[in-house]
């Protein structure tokens, strides 16, 4: 039997079709080929509503180029896309709507506000969530500053360290800024008295953004560098939670943040926390800590919103010890555990997610065929809902899933 097809869906980065992660993409064909799984990348412009087909791009390991093709949709979907202002986002939003009936390994999440409200809700997560409020004026942040000598602000859907702003309490009294705008270049640092700030605050604002302000943890090394962790949890080819792998990230000089495309570098976790925690014993405890919380963090998510296969958490650990989210990512990047020299990893956490379409569609075809052996031990009675597996949404026929890549 052909193999079942994964389609990766992403969105160009401009005008001139350029892709962020092809190289990765050219990976995941690669190795979802050993194991009996084809994948195709297309964004949603590259759909073809007049023979509901897909000029996809395939990569073809043996020549090592990509090629155009038009093909059937895939079997299932795995979303690659970011927030972008751009047309081809409001493309996307409009694919997700009309194709959602199709099989997709992860819906999008919420922003960085949402999803701190629903995380919340479960006392359990609690301890580890730094008090967090959205963001309407400065007295938001003086409230955090009344109890917190760091506060950071942050907008609800930024990426990558773009338009991050620390705020420090200082012991005369003052107030020193120091960020990053929102093209992600480190702001000159500024010390202000604490009636500028809501005037500074207001300068900081980028229009029609929204921000939550956050407890700031004190995460410095010696060397006053920021440092934390990038914990990446992902489902695995039985269909279950597990962490791939966490690895540290360390901040550039003068840099309140550690994106690495902010110019932080990746670090093995262990090498990291050694000079940070005390005792192996305790940095053990540590590791076992974060770890369950990764895994019931990604687990509550996926049951209070809808599907997904991965997620990677910003993690701060405090020097007693206590972890910190900072942030999910519902789209991680993988490249810091090639950047940590974590070869094994980085290959596990390319695997993973195709490991897990093939288990999602043995399932699915299982389930299918269960119920059509049921539906046709009964079918006087369940003659309705055979008309339900028919993909059709206002009378509009839709794509069915195809089993295999055409022209392959
Ligand atoms: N509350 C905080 N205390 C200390 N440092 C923080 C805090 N929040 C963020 N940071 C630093 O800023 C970095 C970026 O913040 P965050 O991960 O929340 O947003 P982002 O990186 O822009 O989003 P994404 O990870 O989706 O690209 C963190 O990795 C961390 O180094
Ligand atoms: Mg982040």
């Amino acid at each position: 039997m052909a193999n079942p097809v994964l389609g990766i869906l992403t969105l160009y980065l401009n005008d001139k079709g350029l892709l962020e992660e092809k190289s990765v993409y050219a990976k995941m064909t690669s190795a979802g080929a050993r194991i009996g799984l084809n994948v195709i990348v297309f964004t949603p412009q590259d759909v073809d509503e007049r023979n509901g087909r897909i000029n996809a791009l395939i990569y073809k390991p043996d020549t090592r180029n990509w090629q155009r093709r038009s093909v059937r949709f895939p079997n299932m979907i795995y979303d690659r896309c970011r927030i972008q202002r751009s047309k081809r986002f409001e493309q996307l939003l409009a694919f997700r709507k009309k194709y959602g009936h199709l099989t997709f390994l992860n819906r999008p999440l919420r922003n960085k506000w949402t999803v701190y409200r629903t995380l919340g809700k479960v006392a359990a997560f609690r301890p580890h969530l730094p008090a967090t409020r959205l963001y309407t004026s400065s007295d938001d942040v003086n409230a955090l500053l009344a109890k917190y000598p760091l506060v950071y602000l942050k907008p609800i859907n930024g990426t990558g360290g773009r338009g991050i702003l620390r705020i420090e309490k200082m012991r005369n009294g003052t107030l020193l800024l120091q960020g990053r705008d929102h093209s992600r270049r480190i702001i000159e640092p500024m010390r202000i008295s604490r009636d500028r700030l809501s005037a500074e605050l207001r300068k900081w604002e980028k229009k029609g953004e929204k921000y939550i302000a956050q407890q700031g943890l004190n995460i410095k090394l010696p060397n006053g560098r920021v440092h934390d962790y990038r914990m990446l949890v992902q489902k695995n080819g039985s269909g279950e939670w597990e962490v791939t792998g966490c690895a540290g990230r360390v901040g550039p000089p003068r840099s309140i943040t550690s994106n690495l495309h902010g110019g932080g570098e990746a670090a093995p976790m262990n090498a990291l926390l050694r000079r940070w925690v005390g005792s192996e014993a305790a940095l053990r405890q540590i590791r076992e800590t974060a770890e369950r919380f990764g895994i019931s963090v990604a687990r509550h998510l996926e049951s209070t919103y809808d599907a997904l296969c991965e997620l990677a958490l910003d993690l701060a650990i405090d020097r007693s010890g206590r972890v910190w989210l900072l942030e999910v990512n519902p789209k991680p990047a993988r490249e810091v555990f090639a950047r940590a020299g974590e070869k094994d990893v980085y290959r596990r956490a390319i695997t993973r997610p195709l490991e897990y379409a093939l288990w999602l569609h043995r399932q699915k075809r299982s389930g299918r065929s269960d119920r059509s052996r049921h539906a046709d031990n009964d079918a006087s009675q369940n003659f309705s809902s055979q008309f339900e597996h028919r993909s059709s949404v206002g009378g509009e026929a839709l794509p069915e899933p195809m089993p295999a890549m055409a022209g392959d």
